[in-house]
């Protein structure tokens, strides 16, 4: 029925820009790795769904190195805000909008699956999330309504608590536990919840709703429920990835992992 690419944090920078101590990983050449990796599936992928934190920081002129990488695409790509993303540049240069929103939300039909783009990047302590009560409102409409379609919702934050210190204590959607509430509502047809934010490859289920996070392009963290994982750490011994997922029109969800090298 639908097969997505799900991608995130590809943190795209001029490479001589990016600064951190974190990784000595070059985020630009990560991203036109990426891009080449996808190009090169041996099967037909509808579209990629990129979860956010496009660019490395908010600022407007690596929308257009971003432009650039993702022009390379032989499929289309839809995007949701993430905390390093400057939201106006990433509707102007990348979504190619003209009705800007303080907050881009929007809903698509993909292939039949009714495919739900949430932000969340309301005010929060960064770098934690919140999403608004004006969508809050909007996605419980969707979560309670009669549509058949199977659904699959996406997002930035980390939704619910995993038992990893550092993501459930500062990295997660501080109103993460309203947010499950009202998707939980439609988990018969919930595909899943799609997220980055967190720089892992990692699923955790409850109540029956899944939530995948996608790899970055670009560097990985530690996210091991230990209490000394308390801080950002990275994990060297993780490769950049992405996942490829197919929704069957049962509903039935298969997600594969995918890595690469730069
Ligand atoms: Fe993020």
């Amino acid at each position: 029925m639908l097969t997505f690419v799900h991608i995130s944090d590809t943190h795209i920078a001029p490479d001589d820009r990016v600064s951190t101590p974190y990784t000595q990983a070059k985020s630009l050449a990560g991203a036109h790795a990426l891009v080449t990796a996808i190009n090169a599936l041996p099967l037909h992928i509808d579209c990629v769904i990129h979860t956010g934190d496009v660019a490395y920081d908010p600022e407007e002129a690596f929308y257009d190195d971003a432009r650039e990488v993702f022009a390379a695409l032989r499929m289309p790509i839809y995007y949701i805000a993430g905390n390093h993303d400057d939201r106006t540049a990433l509707q102007t240069t990348l979504m190619r909008r003209d009705d800007l929103q303080l907050y881009p939300h929007y809903e698509l039909d993909l292939q039949g699956v009714q495919a739900v783009f949430v932000d969340s990047n309301a005010p929060a302590a960064l770098p934690a999330g919140y999403v608004s009560e004006d969508q809050l409102e909007w996605l419980n409409a969707i979560c309670t309504s009669d549509d058949p379609r199977p659904l699959l919702i996406a997002v930035h934050h980390n939704v619910v608590p995993c038992g990893v210190p550092w993501l459930d204590s500062w990295m997660r959607m501080e109103n993460g536990d309203v947010f499950h509430s009202i998707v939980r509502q439609a988990r018969d047809r919930l595909c899943g919840v799609f997220h980055g934010h967190i720089h892992q490859s990692m699923d955790v289920l409850r109540d029956g709703v899944r939530y995948s996070a996608a790899a970055s392009s670009w560097c990985q963290f530690m996210g091991y429920p230990t209490p000394e994982n308390t801080d950002v750490l990275p994990d060297s011994l993780a490769q950049p990835g992405f996942s490829v997922v197919h929704v069957s029109a049962d509903g039935t969800t298969t997600i594969r992992r995918h890595v690469f090298s730069v």
